[in-house]
């Protein structure tokens, strides 16, 4: 026997009681006459004992000499603490050491395994092992595992199956580049990894399967971010004989079952906002509503003056920053810099102080005056104490400005507290996105998705106003789940790959098993995916997804623990078929 009871388990009440202990040596403290070891497991510290009156010298001797991270297993009595650690569970007690094996000796680690550690992320991420025996990536695992629970919990309850689907697959498009596996069975063929098993779950729909999930692994070939890794996980969902509406309600059931029983949270019903509303508020179709700050539109009343800046452009829109009329020069410039870094873009800022003795000072005092200025106050919310930024040009690029700024000042201003949820949905996207490079459409969502109810009509005349029946959870911020109803006509189906360039002969080349099965009877269905990294991560009131995943990819997607990708030999390459040109 290894162990009678684990590292976390021992209180007051066990004293006197004789323990078997195994796990890693975290601390030595050599007092001479007393030595000290803290023993580690996933479940916690228990403090050892062993000094010159209780213990035979030979095994005091053998202790000093412990290194750290080497597997121990103890056998000895569990006393009362002289010095109690009321900041350890197990702190009221030690381990008087009557026996002592060692596991496995460990060399010196390259960071030490505490929750505040010396090591990079870069050291961490190649001893990544390591880095799982501390307690922030340890925990982080652990509350990942809780989440996963309730949610096949919750789901299985609402009748939902779990199906698998394959991974070697075609292509889903979702908007990203596929990662490709070679054939060697078929010459010059490739599989293509999914990037949602999108496909797969309307073919179960046809199939008469009618609620189905997955928690599953998606694959996507794109610029990676603290939000994105080119594998993640999708809690990914699908029902027959429903609408939008069926769709929402259960999602939304879900999600607050998750706030209920992780956070102890109870949410009333999510608000729902459409996609251009989202827009113009927040200039952002995943907006934090945490805090205030909402967009005010001011062309009606900025644009009847001699400032040509604001007459020639599409859009003027300013946010009421909270407390900021107290902002000096220096930082007001600095504020200005940091929307003008290319990252952001904007070619310069207006902004009005609104001063407690309700007077205005504007950085275009020459242009307008206090009359005017109040207008502008009334129309971004501004009380006085409050600085209004205000950014012109383009409206799209615009927006995506103001918006980078509103949620920049939000976190200096500490208004996205970690601990408050506020989710939301995001409604009524637009079918079709025009990409402004090729000057062509494609999907918003994906080709998949169903046009609202009476704009098909409108794909030919006016493909960028047709609005689609897809919808975002949105969470602090994050889109944390994205879905839609989906074409279930075949006719409709071939509709769509039309106006997204598709040949008749490409969209059955790529797409034939589907529309063939729609043939067949497909039911009326719709579904959404859940980000899992980032719901988890969200939850546990952070944004980087790294940290929730036991062995992720860097920034340049690869694994930097064991080296990969990687190249493989002549003889693989050939098996393959694949030559390469470098
Ligand atoms: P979508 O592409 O919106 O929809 O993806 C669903 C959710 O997955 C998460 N996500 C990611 N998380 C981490 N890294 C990534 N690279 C990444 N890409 C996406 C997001 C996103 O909201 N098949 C559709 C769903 C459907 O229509 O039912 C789909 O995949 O949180």
């Amino acid at each position: 026997m290894y162990r009678s009871t684990t590292c976390g388990a021992l209180r007051a009440s066990q004293i006197d009681s004789e323990v078997v202990l195994s796990g890693w040596v975290h601390k030595v403290r050599d007092k001479g006459f007393v030595v000290w070891i803290d023993l580690r497991d996933r479940y916690g510290i228990t403090q050892l004992v062993l000094d010159q009156e209780r213990t035979p010298r030979e095994l005091l001797e053998r202790s000093r000499e412990l290194g750290r991270e080497t597997v121990l297993q103890v056998k000895g009595k569990v006393i009362e603490r002289a010095s109690k650690n009321p900041n350890l569970p197990t702190g009221d007690v030690e381990v008087l050491v009557e026996e002592l094996n060692v596991l496995n000796p460990s060399v010196l680690p390259p960071f030490t395994i505490e929750d505040e550690t010396d090591g990079g992320e870069d050291l961490r991420m190649k001893y990544r092992y390591l880095d799982i025996r501390r307690n922030p990536v340890k925990n982080n695992l652990i509350f990942r595992h809780q989440v996963t629970m309730e949610v096949r919990k919750y789901l299985s309850e609402e009748g939902f199956i779990e199906v698998e689907t394959p991974y070697l697959i075609k292509s889903t498009p979702e908007g990203a580049r596929d990662f490709l596996v070679p054939s060697r069975m078929n010459e010059g063929q490739f599989y293509a990894l999914p990037q949602s098993p999108q496909t797969f779950k309307q073919l179960l729909m046809v199939g008469g399967m009618d609620k189905y999930f997955q928690i599953v692994k998606c694959f996507r070939d794109e610029d990676l971010r603290a939000d994105r890794q080119p594998e993640f996980t999708q809690i990914d969902c699908e029902m027959a004989f429903v609408e939008q509406e069926d769709i929402l309600n259960t999602f939304e059931g879900l999600t607050r079952h998750l706030l209920k029983e992780i956070h102890g949270v109870e949410s009333g019903d999510f608000p729902r906002i459409t996609f251009d509303e989202a827009m113009r508020r927040y200039g952002n179709d995943k907006p934090d509503i945490r805090f205030g700050m909402e967009f005010g539109e001011l062309n009606a009343v900025a644009q009847h003056k001699d400032f040509n800046v604001f007459n020639s452009a599409e859009l003027v829109v300013g946010i009421a920053v909270p407390g900021g009329a107290s902002y000096t020069r220096k930082e007001i410039d600095k504020l200005i810099d940091w929307v003008k870094r290319p990252q952001v873009g904007a070619k310069g800022m207006v902004y009005v102080k609104c001063n407690e003795d309700g007077t205005y000072k504007s950085s275009v005092d020459k242009f307008y005056d206090q009359d005017d200025l109040s207008k502008w106050a009334e129309v971004t919310g501004a009380q006085s104490g409050d600085l209004i930024c205000v950014l012109s040009g383009n409206t799209n690029e615009t927006r995506a400005q103001l918006s980078a700024l509103r949620m920049e000042l939000a976190e200096r201003l500490g208004l996205r507290k970690p601990d408050e949820f506020a989710p939301l949905w995001v409604i009524d996207f637009p079918l079709l996105e025009l990409d402004e490079e090729t000057g062509t459409y494609h999907a918003m969502h994906h080709p998949f998705t169903s046009p609202k109810p009476g704009q098909l009509e409108l794909l030919e005349s006016q493909p960028g106003a047709v609005k689609a029946n897809a919808y975002d959870l949105v969470l602090n911020g994050n889109e944390i789940g994205g879905g839609s109803i989906r074409i279930h006509d075949k006719e409709v189906q071939a509709t769509m790959f039309k106006h997204l360039g598709f040949t008749p002969e490409e969209a059955r080349e790529q797409f034939g098993f589907l529309m063939d099965a729609f043939q067949y009877g497909a039911p009326p269905h719709g579904g959404i995916a859940f980000g899992l990294d980032r719901l988890v991560a969200i939850l546990g009131g952070q944004e980087t997804i790294r940290d929730f995943i036991a062995f992720p990819k860097n920034n340049s997607g690869r694994d930097v623990m064991i080296d990969a990708p990687a190249h493989i030999d002549e003889e693989q390459l050939k098996e393959l078929h694949l030559k390469l040109d470098l």
